[in-house]
């Protein structure tokens, strides 16, 4: 370990440490552009010099690594000069685009300047110009706004492994450039969206949808595969507007797919099932919770259960609905969907799964079986749970067999049309759980927008249910249901929201490592 001082704070990081991250841990954010800690250390900008003591020049503190004894001034007149000029040199041909930049409110050329920029400029002449240039993918290229920081170079080659772009001309006239017949199609090319400091990477998507200090933010997991992808569920005015990956160094690091990042619109369908509803007299008729509580629980009673449940379903859900199965020797089964696999090549054990679905390895856990066809382990005269498996591909004569059908779902699928009971749920995205990933780690994920009509999160509506049976006393909280799982699996035995956090922890051994569904 190496002790120095920064800003007169005194520090302990282990040899090697750049002043740069050694001051993040005295709770000192210096400033930078080129540098990322999940990007190879280019040393270009030039914005994070420091003045370290006895040392002749200004240090760049990306690429200059601590030494015993070092005394670091991040907030000197000298140092501070260097960095506005730093940013004068930046400013010259930069567009005053704030008013209509994506970027604008999360820029850090907007947050430096205004920190140690200069008040005005002093360049009278025309400001280079050069047009917006489809990259391809989800990626936009507006050259004007590009400080040249090479991270969005650096991360195709040295993380991606997919060489697409480059530095192109030289001196005032340089610009980010694709090489002749490449662009950005590579399924984790979204993430120079995120690593460009300034808006001059724009997501086509994500384009003059929100600015973004109207976002309201929550710490969520991905959903879209079992990689489980730590992220941030965007939304403005109650809708999903966007994802973002969340840093975690176990998981994804700081990347996600694109896959992952544009699979979001179904969190704001509007088709959905919004009122508990029972069958008298031949329809389906909208009804108290209470009582269509307890008409399912009155089907379910004395029965053999049968379930077809969604493996996007939270291990809460998952957990009460097999203690509803198991109830009277009944069983359950899930499908899933598939796809290619696509790996960052750059990062060890990180990849868009083949399962496009966040809690595969949850389902199994709670002793559901992975079929083609989920009705396949289906008795005659069971009562069949569909658990918000859409039923795609899947004909109502097939249900038929069932002496009834609850769904209990985000909506009600055409198969189930003659259902006995319907009970709304809430979606992944307006409810709180955890998922299990294919490696056995357990994350949880929030809220982030409201419930639709009189839907109710899952975990509740089946915890009411288990209570109309008699089989429990009722959940509060998902965390009281974590708390039933945590007594009655010894996996999770001690575990509680608290202790998993935001980042979540490795709970089961890996069950598919090697070869990753
Ligand atoms: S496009 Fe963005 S990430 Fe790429 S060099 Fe320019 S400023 Fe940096
Ligand atoms: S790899 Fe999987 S979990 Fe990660 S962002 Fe992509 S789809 Fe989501
Ligand atoms: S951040 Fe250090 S030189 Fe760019």
């Amino acid at each position: 370990m190496v002790s120095l001082t920064i800003e007169g704070r005194p520090v302990t990081v282990p040899e090697g440490t750049s002043i740069l991250e050694a001051a993040k841990v005295a709770g000192i954010l210096i400033p930078h552009y080129c540098y990322h800690p999940g990007l190879p250390v280019a040393g270009v900008c030039r914005m994070c010099l420091v003045e370290v003591e006895k040392a002749p020049k200004l240090a760049p503190s990306c690429a200059t690594s601590v030494a015993e004894g070092q005394v670091v001034r991040v907030h000197t007149e000298r140092a501070l000069e260097a960095r506005k000029g730093v940013l004068e040199f930046l400013l010259i041909n930069h567009p005053l685009d704030c008013p209509i930049c994506d970027q604008s409110g999360e820029c850090e050329l907007q947050d430096y300047t205004y920190q140690e920029g200069r008040a005005d400029s002093r360049y009278r002449d025309p400001k280079r110009f050069n047009p917006v240039e489809d990259f391809g993918g989800d990626v936009l290229y507006v050259p004007n706004r590009c400080i040249l920081c090479t991270r969005c170079v650096r991360f195709m080659d040295d993380v991606a492994h997919d060489t697409v772009l480059n530095v192109s001309e030289r001196g005032d006239r340089a610009l980010i450039g694709k090489f002749e017949g490449k662009d950005m199609t590579h399924p984790w090319s979204g993430n120079v969206v995120d690593l460009c400091p300034v808006g001059a990477l724009l997501s086509k998507d994500f384009l003059n949808k929100a600015r973004a200090w109207e976002l309201d933010r929550v710490a969520s997991v991905c959903p879209s595969c079992t990689q489980g992808c730590n992220i941030t569920i965007e939304t403005r005015d109650l809708q999903v507007a966007r994802l973002k990956p969340r840093p975690n160094e176990d998981v994804n690091k700081f990347f996600m797919c694109d896959h992952g990042r544009l699979n979001y619109r179904w969190m704001n369908r509007t088709d959905r099932a919004e009122q508990p509803m029972v069958r008298t007299n031949g329809a389906l008729r909208s009804i108290d919770w209470d009582v269509a509580v307890h008409a399912a629980a009155s089907l379910l009673r004395d029965a053999r259960v049968y379930v077809v449940a969604s493996p996007m379903l939270s291990n809460e859900a998952l957990y009460l609905l097999s203690r509803l199965m198991r109830r009277g020797d009944g069983s359950g089964a899930f499908r899933v969907a598939t796809g290619d696999e696509a790996p960052l090549a750059g990062v060890e054990d990180l990849a868009l799964r083949r399962d496009r679905a966040a809690n595969v390895n949850g389902a199994e856990l709670f002793g559901f079986k992975r079929a083609e066809n989920p009705l396949e382990g289906m008795r005659d005269g069971d009562v069949l749970i569909i658990a918000d498996d859409d039923l795609g591909r899947i004909a109502s004569p097939e249900l038929a067999r069932a002496s009834h059908v609850v769904v209990i779902g985000t909506t009600l699928p055409e198969a189930a049309r003659d259902a006995a009971v319907l009970l709304p749920i809430t979606n992944f995205a307006e409810e709180e759980g955890t998922f299990t990933n294919l490696r056995g780690r357990v994350q949880r994920f929030t809220q982030a927008k409201p419930a639709p009509g009189l839907a109710r999160p899952s975990w509740l509506v089946l915890g009411d249910l288990l209570g109309a049976l008699g089989a429990q006393d009722g959940f509060y909280l998902p965390s009281d249901v974590f708390a039933s799982i945590a007594a009655s699996h010894a996996a999770f035995s001690g575990l509680s929201y608290e202790a998993l956090g935001m980042r979540g922890l490795p709970v089961l051994e890996s069950q598919t490592s090697g070869a990753a569904r």
